[in-house]
């Protein structure tokens, strides 16, 4: 790592996935919306093409030699995805389809009674506040939503007066996906389990730019998609702390998910088979190990350097225009890679129209899965870039360029 935080060696971790060597309208692709989904490196590519060319086992069934090979990919994943996550066993690791996946995984699964308190926060992505508006409607629980000011950050004080004797859950991001804030979750795990009640975190925007340490933290569950950390797309896993996942019931039901059935009844597999219903995706399960390597080969301490010293370049870049607003802290150290903006009285949607048109500077715009804060706040929609490992300075100084450029010509 460079003083600047700049990783040495971003322009050869680029140069290794296959999307970002594209050009579009003749020239290359500045690519900002990481915190979206992240493109593909040669080693998840080739980990996939390798395992789809030779496996067609039917894993855990079939017991001829495609068959074993399938089974034993699968407990290799489990065994690289629980190092990654800082698990202490390996049938810990569920793997799911997504991060949203996982996230109603919980929601359905753990025993909560009509009145029970689960406790979120307004900063959510609606996968970790849908699935518990929906255990408020039908099984009558309390949904409590503590308040987090953008700028200012985590308040403890203030967590702690909402986290009330009723509350039996408290699910929370680990890195907000709107405006990159990041939440203390090994010092909100022991409070909350203190108290008696799971601690669930939703770590998609956190995988590929902390360390992560699920058992150390004493969190419940974790949940991510591989998709956010440069694994395919359509696959996901779910920490659950031994103890807890063993009390979970099946989430959906059917094959792979018991012993043995008769007509009327079933005698459920242990954990995390009895959570994994029918012919799991071993091929993005093989992906998703590929990509788990990746990132702790690099290390998400240095990815989040980089992404930071990048947001830092390009924060100060865009401020220098009176008319931009910022969506979090103006200290982009506190923002991970993701840079959340508004021009006055300009509309978001035509602004990242012509950032895509004009410069192949392509970001997300909207209200990022996070509608409830923007209406609650009465934000209008933004733009996010949001910067990984594989962004140059370049591509934050075309952002900048682009964005100034776009004003000057509109006013
Ligand atoms: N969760 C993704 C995002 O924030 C889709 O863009």
């Amino acid at each position: 790592m460079t003083d600047s935080g700049l990783h040495p060696d971003a322009a050869r971790i680029r140069g290794r996935f296959p999307a970002l060597l594209r050009q579009v309208r003749g020239r290359p692709i500045v690519y900002l919306d990481h915190a979206c989904t992240t493109p593909r490196p040669e080693p998840v590519l080739a980990a996939i093409d390798a395992f789809v060319r030779q496996g067609i086992g039917c894993h855990g069934r079939a017991d001829h030699v495609l068959g074993r090979e399938a089974t034993q990919a699968r407990q290799a994943s489990r065994e690289v995805v629980r190092q990654f996550v800082g698990a202490a066993h390996a049938d810990e690791i569920v793997f799911v389809r997504n991060a949203t996946d996982a996230l109603n995984l919980v929601a359905q699964c753990v025993a909560l009674k009509p009145g029970d308190a689960v406790l979120t926060t307004d900063l959510e992505h609606n996968s970790n506040l849908l699935p518990w508006q929906r255990l408020a409607r039908v099984r009558g629980i309390r949904h409590v939503i503590h308040r987090i000011d953008p700028v200012r950050g985590f308040d403890r004080e203030a967590f702690l007066r909402d986290l009330t004797p009723d509350v039996r859950l408290v699910s929370v991001f680990h890195v907000s996906n709107l405006c990159g804030i990041e939440l203390p979750v090994s010092w909100i795990a022991p409070e909350v389990r203190r108290r008696g009640a799971i601690m669930v975190v939703d770590g998609a925007q956190a995988v590929t730019t902390h360390r992560l340490d699920a058992a150390g933290w004493g969190i419940d569950f974790y949940a991510f998609s591989f998709h956010k950390m440069f694994g395919p797309t359509g696959i996901g896993a779910l920490y659950g702390r031994r103890e807890v996942l063993e009390r979970l019931p099946p989430y959906r039901v059917g094959g792979d998910t018991v012993l043995d059935t008769t007509f009327t009844r079933a005698n459920w597999a242990p954990v995390p088979q009895r959570l994994e219903a029918g012919v799991a995706d071993v091929d993005g399960e093989v992906g998703a190990a590929a990509a788990a390597a990746f990132v702790r080969d690099i290390d998400p301490e240095r990815i989040r350097s980089h992404a930071i010293a990048l947001n830092q370049r390009a924060t100060a870049g865009l401020l220098r225009h009176p008319r931009v607003r910022l969506v979090g802290p103006p200290d982009a150290a506190l923002r991970n890679g993701i840079l959340n903006f508004h021009v006055e009285g300009l509309d978001s949607r035509s602004l990242a129209g012509l950032l895509d048109e004009r410069a192949n500077v392509m970001v997300r715009y909207g209200r990022h899965c996070v509608h409830a804060w923007f209406d609650a706040t009465g934000t209008p929609e933004t733009l996010r870039a949001s910067f990984s490992v594989t962004n140059t300075p370049e591509d934050a100084e075309r952002l900048v360029a682009t964005v100034h450029e776009v004003l000057t010509m509109i006013g």
